[in-house]
Protein backbone atom coordinates (compact mmCIF):
# COMPACT_ATOMS: atom_id res chain seq x y z
CA UNK A 1 0.00 0.00 0.00
CA UNK A 2 1.65 3.51 -0.99
CA UNK A 3 2.19 5.66 2.41
CA UNK A 4 -0.88 8.01 2.67
CA UNK A 5 0.94 10.91 2.77
CA UNK A 6 1.39 10.93 -0.99
CA UNK A 7 -2.52 11.23 -1.11
CA UNK A 8 -1.41 15.14 -0.65
CA UNK A 9 1.40 15.40 -2.75
CA UNK A 10 0.55 17.44 -6.01
CA UNK A 11 3.83 17.36 -7.88
CA UNK A 12 2.72 17.71 -11.52
CA UNK A 13 -0.75 19.56 -11.40
CA UNK A 14 -1.07 23.25 -12.16
CA UNK A 15 -3.25 25.41 -9.88
CA UNK A 16 -4.98 28.10 -10.47
CA UNK A 17 -5.42 30.42 -6.99
CA UNK A 18 -7.47 33.80 -7.83
CA UNK A 19 -6.50 36.61 -5.19
CA UNK A 20 -3.35 35.03 -3.99
CA UNK A 21 -0.86 37.85 -3.67
CA UNK A 22 -1.87 38.59 0.07
CA UNK A 23 -4.11 36.94 2.53
CA UNK A 24 -5.88 33.37 2.93
CA UNK A 25 -4.82 33.16 -1.02
CA UNK A 26 -1.13 33.71 -0.63
CA UNK A 27 -1.43 30.80 2.20
CA UNK A 28 -3.14 28.64 -0.05
CA UNK A 29 -1.17 29.06 -2.91
CA UNK A 30 2.33 28.43 -0.26
CA UNK A 31 0.73 25.46 0.68
CA UNK A 32 0.06 24.28 -2.94
CA UNK A 33 3.40 25.26 -4.17
CA UNK A 34 5.63 23.37 -1.37
CA UNK A 35 3.11 20.53 -2.45
CA UNK A 36 4.70 20.00 -5.36
CA UNK A 37 1.83 22.47 -7.71
CA UNK A 38 2.91 24.69 -10.21
CA UNK A 39 0.54 27.45 -8.97
CA UNK A 40 -0.89 30.53 -11.08
CA UNK A 41 -1.33 33.70 -8.95
CA UNK A 42 -3.73 36.74 -9.82
CA UNK A 43 -4.23 39.95 -8.62
CA UNK A 44 -5.96 43.04 -10.01
CA UNK A 45 -2.93 44.81 -10.23
CA UNK A 46 -0.51 42.96 -13.25
CA UNK A 47 2.69 43.70 -11.22
CA UNK A 48 1.48 43.15 -8.09
CA UNK A 49 -0.06 39.37 -9.50
CA UNK A 50 3.83 39.07 -11.09
CA UNK A 51 5.84 40.00 -8.39
CA UNK A 52 3.90 37.28 -6.03
CA UNK A 53 4.42 34.62 -8.82
CA UNK A 54 8.28 35.48 -8.74
CA UNK A 55 8.09 35.59 -4.83
CA UNK A 56 6.42 31.53 -5.02
CA UNK A 57 8.76 30.47 -7.67
CA UNK A 58 12.15 31.59 -5.75
CA UNK A 59 10.43 29.86 -2.58
CA UNK A 60 9.57 26.63 -4.06
CA UNK A 61 11.89 26.44 -7.27
CA UNK A 62 8.61 25.87 -9.25
CA UNK A 63 7.32 27.60 -12.06
CA UNK A 64 4.54 29.70 -11.36
CA UNK A 65 2.58 32.70 -13.55
CA UNK A 66 1.40 35.51 -12.42
CA UNK A 67 -1.43 37.14 -13.91
CA UNK A 68 -3.66 40.14 -13.84
CA UNK A 69 -7.62 39.02 -12.82
CA UNK A 70 -10.81 41.22 -12.26
CA UNK A 71 -13.21 37.85 -11.56
CA UNK A 72 -16.26 39.94 -12.21
CA UNK A 73 -15.05 40.35 -15.81
CA UNK A 74 -16.00 37.01 -18.06
CA UNK A 75 -13.25 38.27 -20.43
CA UNK A 76 -10.73 39.19 -17.60
CA UNK A 77 -11.20 35.23 -16.09
CA UNK A 78 -11.17 33.15 -19.60
CA UNK A 79 -7.84 35.66 -20.34
CA UNK A 80 -6.85 34.22 -17.01
CA UNK A 81 -7.42 30.45 -18.07
CA UNK A 82 -6.33 30.67 -21.75
CA UNK A 83 -2.54 32.15 -20.31
CA UNK A 84 -2.75 29.28 -17.68
CA UNK A 85 -3.01 26.81 -20.38
CA UNK A 86 -0.47 28.44 -22.75
CA UNK A 87 1.85 27.96 -20.13
CA UNK A 88 1.00 25.01 -18.78
CA UNK A 89 -1.04 23.02 -21.22
CA UNK A 90 -3.51 22.43 -18.29
CA UNK A 91 -5.09 22.83 -15.53
CA UNK A 92 -5.59 20.71 -12.34
CA UNK A 93 -6.64 22.67 -9.20
CA UNK A 94 -8.88 25.75 -9.60
CA UNK A 95 -8.99 27.80 -6.08
CA UNK A 96 -11.93 30.37 -5.63
CA UNK A 97 -10.31 32.51 -3.08
CA UNK A 98 -11.31 36.15 -4.15
CA UNK A 99 -13.38 38.06 -2.14
CA UNK A 100 -14.56 41.45 -0.84
CA UNK A 101 -17.42 43.05 1.57
CA UNK A 102 -18.40 46.25 2.71
CA UNK A 103 -19.78 46.84 5.93
CA UNK A 104 -23.42 48.34 6.68
CA UNK A 105 -26.89 48.09 7.77
CA UNK A 106 -29.54 47.23 5.14
CA UNK A 107 -30.52 50.85 4.82
CA UNK A 108 -27.21 52.48 4.44
CA UNK A 109 -25.35 49.98 2.18
CA UNK A 110 -25.95 51.15 -1.72
CA UNK A 111 -27.34 48.56 -4.60
CA UNK A 112 -23.61 49.43 -6.38
CA UNK A 113 -22.20 47.97 -3.08
CA UNK A 114 -24.54 44.93 -3.10
CA UNK A 115 -23.32 44.23 -6.83
CA UNK A 116 -19.78 44.51 -6.43
CA UNK A 117 -19.25 41.86 -3.06
CA UNK A 118 -22.18 39.44 -4.87
CA UNK A 119 -20.03 40.24 -8.52
CA UNK A 120 -16.79 39.23 -7.25
CA UNK A 121 -17.81 36.16 -4.37
CA UNK A 122 -20.35 34.44 -6.18
CA UNK A 123 -20.58 35.80 -10.05
CA UNK A 124 -16.69 35.65 -10.09
CA UNK A 125 -16.88 31.86 -8.49
CA UNK A 126 -19.36 30.62 -10.91
CA UNK A 127 -17.39 32.37 -14.23
CA UNK A 128 -14.00 30.77 -12.88
CA UNK A 129 -15.50 27.38 -12.68
CA UNK A 130 -16.96 27.78 -16.27
CA UNK A 131 -14.17 28.83 -17.67
CA UNK A 132 -12.10 25.92 -16.48
CA UNK A 133 -14.15 23.05 -16.48
CA UNK A 134 -13.76 22.44 -20.32
CA UNK A 135 -10.17 22.11 -19.39
CA UNK A 136 -10.28 20.08 -16.23
CA UNK A 137 -13.49 18.02 -18.68
CA UNK A 138 -10.43 17.39 -21.31
CA UNK A 139 -8.78 15.24 -18.80
CA UNK A 140 -11.29 13.80 -17.03
CA UNK A 141 -9.91 15.00 -13.39
CA UNK A 142 -10.30 18.40 -11.16
CA UNK A 143 -10.51 19.96 -8.10
CA UNK A 144 -12.28 22.93 -7.32
CA UNK A 145 -11.91 24.65 -4.04
CA UNK A 146 -14.32 27.20 -3.13
CA UNK A 147 -13.21 29.82 -0.42
CA UNK A 148 -16.50 30.11 1.16
CA UNK A 149 -16.76 31.50 4.82
CA UNK A 150 -18.47 30.56 7.92
CA UNK A 151 -20.99 32.85 7.09
CA UNK A 152 -22.69 30.98 4.45
CA UNK A 153 -23.58 28.93 7.46
CA UNK A 154 -24.53 31.18 9.85
CA UNK A 155 -25.20 35.44 9.97
CA UNK A 156 -23.75 38.18 11.21
CA UNK A 157 -25.44 41.75 11.29
CA UNK A 158 -24.61 44.53 9.23
CA UNK A 159 -22.95 42.21 5.99
CA UNK A 160 -25.98 41.22 4.04
CA UNK A 161 -24.39 41.04 1.08
CA UNK A 162 -21.32 39.21 2.17
CA UNK A 163 -23.02 36.78 3.99
CA UNK A 164 -25.90 36.27 0.96
CA UNK A 165 -23.03 35.67 -1.14
CA UNK A 166 -21.45 32.95 0.84
CA UNK A 167 -24.40 31.29 1.50
CA UNK A 168 -24.49 31.54 -2.61
CA UNK A 169 -21.17 30.11 -3.13
CA UNK A 170 -22.14 26.98 -0.43
CA UNK A 171 -25.15 26.47 -2.55
CA UNK A 172 -23.03 26.83 -5.33
CA UNK A 173 -20.86 24.20 -4.48
CA UNK A 174 -23.43 21.79 -3.94
CA UNK A 175 -25.04 22.26 -7.73
CA UNK A 176 -21.87 22.42 -9.21
CA UNK A 177 -20.12 19.08 -7.17
CA UNK A 178 -23.50 17.16 -8.76
CA UNK A 179 -23.06 18.93 -12.46
CA UNK A 180 -19.53 18.19 -12.68
CA UNK A 181 -19.28 14.58 -11.16
CA UNK A 182 -19.58 12.49 -14.44
CA UNK A 183 -16.48 14.44 -15.66
CA UNK A 184 -13.96 13.53 -12.56
CA UNK A 185 -14.07 16.74 -10.90
CA UNK A 186 -14.84 17.03 -7.67
CA UNK A 187 -16.27 20.40 -6.10
CA UNK A 188 -15.86 21.67 -2.35
CA UNK A 189 -15.98 24.76 -0.37
CA UNK A 190 -13.90 26.16 2.50
CA UNK A 191 -15.58 27.54 5.29
CA UNK A 192 -12.89 29.54 6.98
CA UNK A 193 -13.47 31.56 10.46
CA UNK A 194 -11.82 34.43 11.78
CA UNK A 195 -8.59 34.51 9.88
CA UNK A 196 -5.91 37.69 10.76
CA UNK A 197 -5.80 38.98 7.10
CA UNK A 198 -6.50 42.68 6.10
CA UNK A 199 -10.11 42.36 5.45
CA UNK A 200 -10.82 43.05 9.53
CA UNK A 201 -9.56 45.54 11.51
CA UNK A 202 -8.49 45.35 14.92
CA UNK A 203 -12.34 46.73 16.67
CA UNK A 204 -13.31 43.87 14.37
CA UNK A 205 -11.11 40.82 16.02
CA UNK A 206 -11.47 42.28 19.20
CA UNK A 207 -15.26 42.33 19.27
CA UNK A 208 -15.49 38.71 18.00
CA UNK A 209 -12.76 36.73 20.18
CA UNK A 210 -15.08 35.82 22.58
CA UNK A 211 -17.36 33.91 19.98
CA UNK A 212 -14.23 31.62 18.80
CA UNK A 213 -14.21 28.51 21.32
CA UNK A 214 -10.14 27.93 20.36
CA UNK A 215 -9.84 31.74 22.00
CA UNK A 216 -7.73 33.01 19.29
CA UNK A 217 -7.92 33.88 15.47
CA UNK A 218 -6.87 32.14 12.67
CA UNK A 219 -3.47 32.58 11.24
CA UNK A 220 -3.15 31.86 7.29
CA UNK A 221 -1.19 29.29 7.46
CA UNK A 222 -3.42 27.50 9.19
CA UNK A 223 -6.04 27.28 5.96
CA UNK A 224 -3.19 26.26 3.36
CA UNK A 225 -3.37 22.56 5.08
CA UNK A 226 -7.49 22.44 4.26
CA UNK A 227 -6.60 23.55 0.85
CA UNK A 228 -4.24 20.72 0.07
CA UNK A 229 -6.58 17.99 1.14
CA UNK A 230 -9.47 19.25 -0.55
CA UNK A 231 -7.00 20.18 -3.71
CA UNK A 232 -5.35 16.47 -4.24
CA UNK A 233 -6.20 13.02 -4.27
CA UNK A 234 -6.38 12.74 -0.64
CA UNK A 235 -10.10 14.13 -0.80
CA UNK A 236 -11.08 11.57 -3.95
CA UNK A 237 -14.43 10.44 -2.40
CA UNK A 238 -15.64 14.16 -1.14
CA UNK A 239 -17.69 16.47 -3.09
CA UNK A 240 -20.45 18.64 -2.63
CA UNK A 241 -18.79 19.42 1.13
CA UNK A 242 -17.92 22.05 3.08
CA UNK A 243 -15.10 22.16 5.61
CA UNK A 244 -15.22 24.36 8.50
CA UNK A 245 -11.88 25.54 9.48
CA UNK A 246 -13.21 28.35 11.80
CA UNK A 247 -11.79 27.20 15.83
CA UNK A 248 -15.59 26.21 17.01
CA UNK A 249 -17.24 29.29 15.50
CA UNK A 250 -20.33 27.62 13.86
CA UNK A 251 -20.01 24.42 16.40
CA UNK A 252 -21.37 26.79 19.48
N1 LIG B 1 -10.07 36.61 6.62
C1 LIG B 1 -11.14 35.97 7.06
O1 LIG B 1 -11.40 35.95 8.26
C2 LIG B 1 -12.05 35.24 6.11
C3 LIG B 1 -13.04 34.44 6.67
C4 LIG B 1 -13.89 33.74 5.82
C5 LIG B 1 -13.72 33.83 4.45
N2 LIG B 1 -12.73 34.63 3.94
C6 LIG B 1 -12.62 34.68 2.49
O2 LIG B 1 -11.29 34.39 2.12
C7 LIG B 1 -10.99 35.02 0.88
C8 LIG B 1 -9.69 35.80 1.02
O3 LIG B 1 -9.89 36.80 1.99
P1 LIG B 1 -8.70 37.49 2.81
O4 LIG B 1 -9.10 37.47 4.22
O5 LIG B 1 -7.40 36.93 2.41
O6 LIG B 1 -8.89 39.00 2.33
P2 LIG B 1 -7.93 40.04 1.59
O7 LIG B 1 -6.60 40.06 2.22
O8 LIG B 1 -8.76 41.28 1.54
O9 LIG B 1 -7.80 39.42 0.12
C9 LIG B 1 -8.82 39.49 -0.82
C10 LIG B 1 -8.27 39.00 -2.13
O10 LIG B 1 -9.31 39.04 -3.12
C11 LIG B 1 -8.80 39.68 -4.28
N3 LIG B 1 -9.88 40.40 -4.96
C12 LIG B 1 -10.76 41.27 -4.44
N4 LIG B 1 -11.60 41.73 -5.39
C13 LIG B 1 -11.24 41.11 -6.54
C14 LIG B 1 -11.72 41.16 -7.88
N5 LIG B 1 -12.76 41.93 -8.25
N6 LIG B 1 -11.10 40.40 -8.81
C15 LIG B 1 -10.06 39.60 -8.47
N7 LIG B 1 -9.55 39.52 -7.23
C16 LIG B 1 -10.14 40.27 -6.28
C17 LIG B 1 -7.71 40.61 -3.78
O11 LIG B 1 -6.78 40.80 -4.84
P3 LIG B 1 -6.05 42.21 -5.17
O12 LIG B 1 -6.47 43.22 -4.14
O13 LIG B 1 -4.60 41.89 -5.12
O14 LIG B 1 -6.54 42.55 -6.53
C18 LIG B 1 -7.12 39.84 -2.62
O15 LIG B 1 -6.10 38.99 -3.05
C19 LIG B 1 -12.20 35.88 0.54
O16 LIG B 1 -13.05 35.17 -0.35
C20 LIG B 1 -12.89 36.04 1.88
O17 LIG B 1 -14.26 36.30 1.77
C21 LIG B 1 -11.91 35.34 4.74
Amino acid sequence: MSDVLEKFRVDGRVAIVTGAARGLGLAIAQALASAGASVVVTSRAKETAEAAAAELAGAFDKPTLGVALDVREPASVQALVDRAVAKFQRVDILVNNAGCTHRGALDALTPAQWDEVVDTNLKGTWLACRAVHPVMRGRRWGRVVNVASMFSQVGLPNRSPYVASKGGVAALTKALAVELAPDGITVNALCPGPFETSMHDASARAGMLTMIPLGRWGQPAELGPAALFLASEASSFITGATLAVDGGYTAR
